[in-house]
């Protein structure tokens, strides 16, 4: 645990990089993928232990149903595998389990599966652990227009009108985006969420992000100054 330094409230993170780790070491992509849900589960001991109250993780946009099937196949076979096994340990921290995303295409097991989890575990509230599965920015947007006209709403509508409309309206946005593996892009995470959210970027594949990696991060962030458009405090 930090003493005295800035932590963020909201830590989201874009696990990136399990094709390559697993190509690095001439395994099939899925393995990559069996990995990095490995690494998720150190990753909540940990951020827990860092007093962060809400991390949510990108784990499968809205565009990675463009992926062959046997990959999206095996991926919803990872992400039943992974709640079924690993939803006690998550209460057991103190966790609850929330989905964020669109609820169309994701198989009708999982989705069940999904919702019971969320449920087991709502009494929880030290950690929100947040996967992002089936979420794109622009779609939960576009969702949240369409759900504000279908509540016939008194013009002009506000930011915080259409707030109310978003998956989980409750959740302060991030405060601090890590992205795994090298790439310097959002990949329509967080779009709307993230207008004054710091990144962090590191060249490590996700399977590979440890503790110390973790530190990095937050320690950087510690020292960032967020201005908001306005002056230095
Ligand atoms: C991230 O790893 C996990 C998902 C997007 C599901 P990738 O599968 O994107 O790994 P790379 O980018 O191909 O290495
Ligand atoms: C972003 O990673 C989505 C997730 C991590 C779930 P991708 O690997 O799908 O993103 P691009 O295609 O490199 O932008
Ligand atoms: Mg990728």
């Amino acid at each position: 645990m930090t003493n005295n330094k800035k932590i963020p409230t909201h830590l989201a993170i874009i696990l990136d990089g399990n094709g390559r780790w697993a190509k690095r070491r001439n395994l099939p992509r899925l393995m990559g993928h069996r990995a990095g849900l490995r690494k998720l589960e150190q990753m909540v001991r940990l951020v827990k232990r860092e007093g962060i109250r809400y991390f949510s993780v990108y784990a499968f946009s809205t565009e990675n149903w463009n992926r062959p099937v046997m990959e999206v196949t095996g991926l919803m076979s990872l992400f039943r595998y992974y709640i079924r096994k690993k939803v006690d340990e998550i209460k057991s921290e103190g966790a609850r389990i929330r989905f964020c995303g669109r609820k169309d295409k994701i198989p009708e097991d999982l989705l069940q599966q999904m919702k019971w989890a969320e449920e087991y575990t709502a009494d929880q509230n030290i950690l929100d652990f947040i996967l992002c599965i089936n979420y794109g920015g622009r779609a939960e947007i576009i969702d949240a227009v369409n759900s504000l006209i279908a509540s016939n709403p008194q013009a002009p509508v506000t930011e915080q009108d259409l707030r109310k409309y978003f998956y989980l309206p409750d959740v302060p946005d991030p405060d601090l985006i890590i992205r795994t593996s090298g790439e310097l892009r959002l990949s329509n995470f967080w779009l709307w969420e993230s207008a004054y959210s710091e990144y962090y970027f590191t060249d490590t594949y996700w399977p590979d992000f440890d503790e110390n990696e973790l530190r990095k991060a937050l320690d950087d962030y510690a020292g960032r100054e967020r201005r908001y458009g306005g002056l230095k405090s």
